[in-house]
């Protein structure tokens, strides 16, 4: 579908409010499609547009740009195993009991192997990388050893920034002595502690073996070695009550936690959770409930001083935002290694493939582990800035102006006002930002955004989904 050109020249500034007379309107019909779509917290957003508009990576590749080589880097890596596969989770990972330690070992050979591979095929060899996550899956299940070569591979191929923020996924009860030397070593500045509830009876139906005891524990020796501690907890368990629930948010103040994340529980196919609700056996808190526990942890975060830094992580009187997760937000050049590893780099969107046998088999044949690829169109990027925008909790309407040559509060002007009289948006000077209520929505608002920036440009108002 051909796009209508919105682009003002490059040196007009202020922008021209008189282009939106210009844009054809679409039927009513079509503009329903999205604005009558009730607020609503289905469907966490990974990426814009979203992966099954993306296409096989080999249509891609050569459509990829150049790359800048003074634009901050960033690494995500994705370490696809557990201790247990907890009942409500969904991601792609083996548990360790039936995965064995020479796969663990090819494994990381490989990782190390794609960032040489990388490096050289994509222009970033010696490229500052600024930040750094180990993300999973659990990370904290491979041996100091193994994290060791890796950010030893890391160096070789990059430099590394003085103030890198390296961030770690950790389940609890992996933490011992010999991990927290490890991460010392490694240069970790920032822990995410999958933590879920802090009730000892909802955690125990998850299929998880921490306590209470075990993940304060834990929080505290972390904060003790002096690294940044995030708690993530997650809204609509099993067994979850509002005594129950209010207890894990009130736990994780107490602990002092510098951030804490609140994931509003999602269900896929691949959980073991959809195996018991087809069955019949298991009974979740329904949507109000959920919500009514979320609006609750927000409300008592903000009165203890936490502030959003994004739409579901707070953090202590605003300070330790996560500077990885908002780089990725903002579409900064991140690539992302190991299987099912995201990544965006010079406007193009990748993910590996996720199985990891044949992540294995491609790096080890000394091909790439890219499955598929989306290289972003100026529409995309307009796009994308509102929709991964707003997880920000706010767009800054001069910046996007400077990027992308129009002005959001000009062209999507009844949108706006739409979201703004359901209460989850408002203006304040030259920012759109998410109300109390909308950062509830977080998720909704921008995809409304980014329906409404598509209609402008397609004329075509298809709802679009994470
Ligand atoms: C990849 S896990 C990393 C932490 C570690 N694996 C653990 O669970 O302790 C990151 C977070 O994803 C969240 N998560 C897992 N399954 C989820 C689901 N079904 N819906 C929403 N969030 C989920 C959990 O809050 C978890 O802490
Ligand atoms: S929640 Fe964390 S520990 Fe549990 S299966 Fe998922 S990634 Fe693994």
């Amino acid at each position: 579908m051909k796009a209508i050109d919105l682009t003002l020249a490059p040196e007009a500034s202020p922008p021209d409010t008189t282009l939106a007379r210009d844009i054809p309107r679409p039927a009513a019909a079509l503009v329903s499609d999205y604005r009558d779509e009730p607020p609503n917290r289905d469907g966490f957003v990974v990426a814009w547009p979203p992966q099954r508009y993306w296409k096989p990576a080999a249509e891609v590749e050569s459509a990829a740009r150049t790359t800048r080589t003074d634009a901050p880097l960033h690494l995500y890596f994705h370490i696809p195993f557990c201790l247990q596969r907890c009942r409500y989770c969904f991601f792609k990972i083996e548990v360790l009991s039936d995965s064995s330690h020479a796969v663990r070992e090819r494994y990381v050979d490989a990782l190390c192997a794609e960032l040489e591979q990388i490096a050289d095929a994509h222009a970033l060899r010696g490229r500052r990388v600024q930040t750094i996550y180990f993300g999973g899956g659990t990370p904290s299940v491979l041996q100091p050893e193994q994290l060791g070569r890796i950010r030893r591979s890391i160096e070789r191929c990059f430099a590394i920034a003085e103030d890198l923020e390296f961030v770690f996924e950790i389940e609890p009860i992996t933490l011992n002595n010999r991990m927290i030397d490890g991460l010392a070593d490694l240069g970790v500045t920032r822990i995410s502690f999958g933590i879920q509830s802090f009730d000892d009876r909802v955690v125990a139906l998850t299929g998880r073996h921490d306590t209470e005891e075990k993940n304060a524990r834990a929080i505290r020796r972390a904060m003790d070695a002096g690294v940044v501690v995030n708690v993530d907890l997650l809204s609509g368990l099993e067994g979850d009550t509002t005594d129950s629930w209010r207890h894990s948010v009130e736990r994780a103040i107490a602990l002092e936690a510098h951030a804490v994340t609140i994931y509003k529980l999602e269900l896929y196919s691949n959980a073991r959770y959809m195996a018991d609700l087809r069955r019949g056996t298991l009974s979740l808190p329904g949507p109000e409930e959920e919500l009514a526990l979320a609006r609750w942890g927000l409300d008592r975060l903000r009165e203890t001083g936490y502030r959003p830094s994004t739409y579901f992580t707070f953090t202590r009187e605003g300070r330790y935002a996560q500077r990885h997760i908002i780089a990725r937000w903002r579409g900064e050049d991140m690539y992302g290694i190991g299987a099912s590893a995201f990544g965006c780099i010079d406007g193009v969107s990748r993910q590996n493939v996720s199985e990891i046998d044949e992540y294995l088999a491609r790096i080890e044949n000394g091909r790439s582990a890219t499955q598929r690829a989306l290289a972003l169109t100026d529409v995309d990027h307009r796009m994308r800035d509102l929709v991964m925008g707003l997880k920000t909790t706010e767009i800054d309407l001069v910046a996007y102006r400077e990027r992308h040559g129009v002005d959001p509060a000009v062209l999507l002007a009844e949108d706006i006002a739409c979201l703004i009289g359901k209460g989850l948006l408002e203006r304040a000077d030259d920012r759109l930002r998410l109300t109390d209520e909308g950062v509830l929505y977080g998720d909704y608002c921008g995809r409304y955004l980014g329906a409404a920036m598509r209609r402008l440009q397609y004329g075509d108002c298809r709802p679009i989904r994470a």
